[in-house]
Parts: structure tokens; sequence; C-alpha cells
């Protein structure tokens, strides 16, 4: 019940609600006791015919209002405790979708290789709303139908002792088999989630691949991946359904047996034919309150397993930021000692021994086959990915003394994959921690990265919203918006992997001038598969399999004839064969 627990210190905030609700599911669980206390009166005075006594002349007179205004209040109570209940069940899912939220930006980066984004989208929709209407199921049920069973007994206890006993003897009967159905649901619960977890990421996968799917013929199989899985959640609804409609066709089955018995018995004892009225009253009224509540093991359990999976988010250690160091300003001198690395959960070294020191403003070619490591070296400046063994400096302190936020403030980044926000073009470019830059900043930075054109022939200029992660923007366009963000950014260090990728060679060279112009007093990382990119740089590093295999300028790597000269010598061989071909 830890779940349960923590579920409640979330909502324990609302306890005025709580009370609000518990004080109307009281009233409203009196209301039946009530009912069936009238349909005694009623028995009585209908009865006793014409010969009434004053009390029951009074009763008569007052009984129908005295209905009127039962089922007024019980309908107030209801509406109060649903809807009181309702708004705390709201503004918890609100709570809870927040922290998973918060979390998932907090986490590391091995966390989301390891997962589907399907997956963890489906906690926030699904599980969250299942946590909330679970509890809120739970608690209504438990305070109203548990009190209106306390009601009614205590009726039936004054009614008839001996009636009384033996309907309670069906109690443990039903207890029992509800017992033995919470196991199943469990069971079904935790597996129904993961279905809709598996539905949500395949149909996700197909959505963001609809060109892949389409040029591809994939349609057939997602179809079947996706039919396959759809057929798996029906028969894990199916089965749940069959355990709860079995569930409830037991209890009425039982409940049978006792109304039976309970017919049996008054036919051998005597009792007045009020009190017989109103103890069948109550007990009818007594069997929905106790059919939820032997329900309520479905609910808890469906809630336990998606709080289960949540709270599993919510505890997943954040991104270790231990370090304090925050300065204002950095020199930007990067240093990698000794720096080995593998993904988690491979034991494929990624790379091996780096040594590497980058003097402030020194422009660093990395070039090297793919595959070779090279993403990988440069997304541990920002300490996206901790090291196993080595160190990596900056001015002079590991990466390990920066706050988080005091190391990436003072780190740029255009990355392999561009990605934007279904947001305008101004706001992706002066995003987070860039959003106060003002409009002339921001136009300078479009200017440099050689984007005002196709900015200016935009519908609506900078304030043209760029569609879901930027599709209505060509790859070249999109990626220049990258490099405007880098741009306004000016940190010490910047880092562009395969930043003009995307880009012919007439916009790459317009852009050459801006981002050299911009590497002057700045340490840069520059990853390019186009080599005449980076025949600038001031050194140039050549990587295999997680070494570095050479290092020197262009000329000099040019001269030993070794694996540079080889890359070289194909990217010429490649262009001679574009202009003869
Ligand atoms: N998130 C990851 N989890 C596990 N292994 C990874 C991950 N990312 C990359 N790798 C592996 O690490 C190795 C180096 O990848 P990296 O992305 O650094 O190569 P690269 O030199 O940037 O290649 P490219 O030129 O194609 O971009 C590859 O063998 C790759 O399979
Ligand atoms: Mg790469």
């Amino acid at each position: 019940m830890v779940v349960y627990r923590r579920l409640l210190s979330i909502s324990a905030r609302y306890w005025a609600v709580f009370v609000a609700v518990a004080v109307a599911a009281a009233t409203f669980a009196a209301t039946d006791a009530g009912f069936a206390y009238m349909m005694t009166i009623l028995t009585e005075i209908v009865g006793a015919g014409d010969d009434l006594d004053e009390r029951q002349a009074l009763i008569k007179e007052w009984l129908p209002l005295g209905i009127l205004l039962l089922f007024i209040v019980r309908g107030l109570g209801n509406f109060l405790s649903s809807f009181g209940m309702g708004w705390i069940a709201r503004t918890t899912i609100k709570e809870l979708r927040r922290r998973v939220f918060e979390r998932y930006l907090v986490l590391p980066t091995r966390f989301f290789n390891q997962r589907s984004s399907g997956q963890l989208l489906s906690k926030i929709t699904y599980d969250v709303g299942q946590v909330a209407s679970s509890a809120s199921t739970v608690v209504i049920t438990l305070i109203k139908d548990s009190l209106t069973i306390v009601f009614l007994v205590g009726y039936m206890l004054y009614l008839s002792f001996q009636l009384s006993l033996f309907v309670f003897i069906i109690a443990p009967m039903i207890a029992g088999i509800v017992r033995y159905l919470g196991v199943l649901f469990r069971r079904h619960n935790k597996k129904i989630q993961e279905s809709m977890g598996n539905i949500t990421r395949i149909t996700q996968e197909a959505l963001e691949a609809h060109k892949i799917v389409k040029i591809f013929g994939g349609r057939s199989y997602e179809s079947e991946r996706f039919n396959a899985i759809n057929e798996r959640n029906r028969r894990m609804e199916l089965r749940l359904l069959t355990a709860t409609s079995a569930g409830d066709g037991i209890n009425m089955l039982v409940s049978a047996f006792g109304i039976a018995g309970v017919i049996y018995l008054i036919s051998q004892i005597d009792l007045e034919v009020s009190r017989v009225m109103g103890f069948i009253t109550a007990m009818v009224l007594l069997m929905s309150p106790l059919k939820r509540l032997t329900n309520i093991n479905a609910s808890i359990q469906r809630g336990v397993a998606a709080g289960e999976s949540l709270f599993r988010v919510i505890d997943e250690e954040a991104e270790r930021d231990t370090g304090t160091e925050n300065p204002e300003r950095i020199e930007g001198r990067v240093e990698f000692r000794n720096v080995s690395f593998s993904y988690s959960g491979t034991n494929v070294s990624v790379l091996n021994d780096i040594n590497l020191v980058v003097e402030p403003g020194e422009t660093l070619a990395i070039v090297g086959r793919s595959g070779s490591g090279k993403s990988t070296l440069v997304s541990l400046l920002p300490r996206f990915y901790d090291i196993d063994s080595g160190q990596i400096l900056i001015d002079g302190l590991s990466v390990d003394e920066y706050s988080l936020e005091g190391l990436r403030r003072h780190i740029s980044l255009v990355s392999q994959e561009v990605t934007l926000f279904n947001d305008t073009v101004e706001a992706n470019i002066a995003y987070g921690g860039l959003a106060g830059a003002s409009t002339e900043e921001i136009r300078q930075a479009v200017l440099s990265a050689n984007a005002e054109e196709f900015v200016a022939a935009l519908p609506d200029g900078l304030a043209t919203m760029v569609g879901d992660r930027g599709v209505l923007l060509s790859g070249g366009q999109r990626q220049r918006l990258s490099i405007a963000r880098a741009l306004l950014k000016d940190s010490p260090i910047l880092i562009l992997d395969e930043a003009t990728s995307a880009l012919d060679t007439e916009s790459e060279r317009h852009i050459q001038a801006a981002l050299e112009q911009l590497m002057q007093n700045r340490t840069t990382f520059v990853i390019a598969h186009r080599l005449s990119t980076i025949e600038n740089a001031d050194r140039i590093i050549v990587m295999e399999e997680g070494r570095i295999v050479e290092s020197g300028k262009h000329e000099d790597l040019l001269a030993t004839a070794g694996h540079y000269a080889a890359l070289h010598r194909m990217q010429f061989s490649d262009d001679d064969a574009r202009q003869t071909g």
C-alpha cells in the first residue's frame, strides 16, 4: 500500500475537500437507511388501515414530503461527494503529470536511450488517468458505500437480530471470492498497461516514420505488428472482463442464496410485516454498495499497478548534479585525460584512452569513419553521459565539479539530428535560456546563419510556426535555424556535429564564413564528413574505433600520407566523379 500512501500524501493538502466529501458521502449513506425506515413506517400505516393513532396520522400526512426531502438530500450528498472527489482526482492528476514531466526533464540521456518514447508518453496519459480514477473510485466507495452498509446493517440489527445474523454469514463467503478475484485482476492489469504502452509506441513509430512506411512498403508489416498487439490488448481486456463479470455473477448468486434463506427464515420466525418490509428494503439496498465494495479490489489493483509504474519514473535517479562551480565566464580550455567510455548496457568500449588538449579559441576538427565515436566524444563535454574512467577538464576543473547548469551554459551545440519545437521560428532560435534575446540579436543570428533569405520568405517571417519537429521547413533550413540558435547563445565552447551536412555547397560556403568568424574567439569542435569544411581548422584529429589515430594540421596530415590523406583522397575522387558525372 506504499503507492496509496504516496498518493494520499500528494492529495493530503486538499484535506478540507476530503472532509466535505466525507460529510456529503455520510449524508448520502444515511439516506439509504432512512429510506428503509420509511418503508417500515409505510407498511405499518398501510397495515393499520383506517384505525390510525394520532402519531400514525401525522406521519401519513407528512410521509410524501418526507420522501421528497430524503431524495433531495440524497441527490445533494451524491453530487457533492462525487464532484468533490472528482475535483481532488483532477487536481491530483495534474500534480502527478507535472511530477512525471519534471522528472523526464532531468533524467539522464541513457534513460531515454533505454526506453521507447511511446511507453514514456503512455505513462503521462494512460497511467496517470488510471491512478486518479481508481483512487477516487476507491475513496468514494470506501466512504459512501461502507457507511451506507454500516447504517443499513445497524438498522437491520435493530429490526431483527436473528435475521441479520443469518445475512452476515454470507459476507465472509463473498470476501473469500473477492480475494481470489483480486489476484486475477492484479495480473491482468499489469499486462493491459504494458500492451497499452506498446500500442502507443507502435502507433507513434508509424506516425513519425510515415514516409519510410510508404516508400519501403511497410504498410503490411506495420499493420501486422499493430494488429498483433491490438489483439493482445483485446485478449487481456477480455480476460479482465471475464474476471469482473464472473465476479459480479458469483456475487449475485451468493446474494440470491442469501435472499432465499432470509425468506425461508422469515416464514419460520414470527415478525411484524412492517419490520419484514423494512428489513427486505434494507437488504436490497445493501446489495449494490456491497457489490461495489467487493469490486473495489479491481480498482485498487488497477491503481496500484499504474501507480507503481509512475512512481518508478518519479523515483528514477536524476542526472547527477553534485558539482557547485558556476563561473560567470570561462576561458574554454578543454582537456581529455585518459578518457574511456562505453554506453551503459553494453561493454563495447566506444572511446579508448582519449588524450586531447584544446586551447581556448582553438578550432579542432574531428574526422573519421561513421561509428568511430566522434559524436560520442563531444557528447561527453556537456555531460550527456558520465565517463567510465579518466577525466574531462574545462579550464583545469573536472566537468563533474561544475554544476550541470554552470557547465552547460558555456557550451553551444548544433547536433547531428536537428530538433525543432512546434513553435515559431523566433521561439526556436531564442529557445529556453535565450528567451530574453532582443529581436535585433535574433536578426543578427539569422543573418550569420545565412537564414535571413528563407526566413523573410516565410508567410509570417520570424513569427512563422515551423510545424511538428519543424516539418514545414527543409532539412537545410532546419539546420540553419539550429545554427542560428547556437550563434545566439554565443558561448565560449561550440560544438558543431555535422552542422552543415544538409546544406548545398553555396549555402555552406556562406555559413562557413560566418562560422569561421564565430570560431575566432571560442573553442570549437567541428565534426564533418565533408573535408572542405575542416581544412582551415587549427588542428585535425582522425578517429578510428574510439581512438585518436592521427592529429595535426591539414598540410602536415596530407604529407604523412596516413588515414587523413586516405580520407582526403577518397573525398576528392568522389568530387571528381561528381563533376565528370
Ligand atoms: N545511445 C547509444 N547507445 C549505445 N551505443 C551507441 C549509442 N550511440 C552510439 N552508439 C555506438 O557508439 C559508436 C560510436 O557512435 P558515434 O555516434 O559516436 O559515431 P560517429 O563517429 O558520430 O558516427 P557518424 O559519423 O555516423 O555520426 C557506434 O558504434 C554506435 O553504435
Ligand atoms: Mg555522429
